[in-house]
């Protein structure tokens, strides 16, 4: 009788290799080949951004629309002079303060910075990310990288290797192993207009922060409440898990549901009224960056729980959770 082997079965699908190993990610990047790196806020995609092939293979990869722009990821202030026309000085100040971190700028690009990357736009996002492995490849590598959250697009980011490796592991080669994401929501997307910053995302860097420290600026959050996103990846149904979702008071939220199969995702303490095995708390401490931190892992382990309807419960409104409620309001925003 002939065993079963799994060495000949050449169907076996290939997953990308796990690894702290910045040398064999860098290597893979200069051959032009799509790589995920870490940063604080969520796991990237990466490739040259000077190379239209390799980014072409990160939206192929993430199927993602040629519509929706990626993000270029620098290492330092410097290697900004190369690919924007202008350089205000309330951008390098907001530089100065949060980067690096958690912030993106929108600024006027120059023609080094192809088409494919902007959508057609006249501007580039660029950040420095905090995260020292993926500083360290910063500085070792002569390009910019182009990097959208690793995740095949329309769904949750992923701010953990293993995310990675369950939703893509099939089409790159290499996840360099940073750990667990300690921002776990993306960054804050911000442009300018005359006397005003235009947030465009809301992230880890809130609103209060901004207006308390731009103080002669005034702070305008786009897309408040408007269908048209002004960041084209920000439309309403983005972080759609498979579940029916519904976001809000979660009081109101319960008792309209009263008799179907509930799960929920609660800030910081489970309710009485829904099985306790099926909720999910995000900050037991009712830290709101721990919520932050915990959301995304929260909504992919959701999807696995026996229950017909999942409830969110509002955050806070304030700081980072309104980023949070962001997010969460995305995740059900098809009902
Ligand atoms: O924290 C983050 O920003 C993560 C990590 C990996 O850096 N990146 C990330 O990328 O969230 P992505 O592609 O998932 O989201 C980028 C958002 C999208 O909504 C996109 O439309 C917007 O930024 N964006 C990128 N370039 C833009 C541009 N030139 N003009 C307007 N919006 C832009
Ligand atoms: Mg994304």
């Amino acid at each position: 009788m002939t065993k079963f082997s799994f060495k000949s079965n050449s169907l076996a699908l290939a997953l990308a290799k796990i690894t702290k190993n910045i040398d064999e990610a860098i290597e893979l990047l200069q051959k032009g080949e799509i790589v995920a790196i870490p940063t604080e806020t969520v796991y990237g995609l990466a490739a040259n951004a000077f190379d239209e092939d390799a980014v072409l293979k990160i939206f192929a990869a993430k199927n993602r629309p040629h519509f929706n722009p990626l993000i270029l990821h620098i290492g330092n202030l410097n290697q900004l002079q190369i690919l924007v026309e202008e350089l205000p000085t309330l951008a390098i100040e907001i530089l100065g303060k949060y980067s690096p971190g958690p912030i993106t700028l929108l600024l006027k690009k120059k023609p080094i910075v192809s088409d494919l990357v902007t959508a057609g736009s006249d501007y580039v996002a660029v950040r420095i990310p905090n995260h020292s492995l993926t500083l360290e490849l910063l500085k070792r590598i002569d390009f910019p990288l182009a990097a959208p959250s690793a995740n095949p697009s329309g769904y949750v980011s992923p701010t953990k290797a293993i995310h990675v490796e369950q939703q893509l592991g099939g089409k790159l080669q290499l996840i360099l192993d940073g750990g667990d994401c300690q921002v776990g929501i993306e960054s804050t997307i911000l442009g300018f207009d005359t006397g005003k910053i235009i947030i465009h995302r809301l992230g880890n860097v809130t609103p209060e922060q901004l207006m308390q420290d731009f103080p002669d600026w005034e702070v305008i959050i786009a897309n408040d409440g408007k269908e048209r996103p002004t960041a084209p990846g920000q439309l309403k149904s983005h972080y759609a898990p498979s579940k029916t979702c519904y976001w809000g008071n979660i009081t109101e939220l319960i008792e309209k549901y009263n008799g179907v199969k509930l799960g929920a995702i609660m800030f910081r303490a489970k309710t009485n009224y829904i099985a306790e095995d099926k909720q999910i708390v995000l900050a037991a401490d009712g830290k709101l960056k721990t919520a932050a931190k915990n959301v995304f892992t929260a909504l992919r382990d959701i999807e696995s729980m026996d229950c017909d309807i999942i409830l969110l419960e509002e955050l806070p409104n304030q700081g980072i959770g309104l980023a949070i409620n962001d997010r969460l309001k995305r995740a059900s925003s098809n009902n």
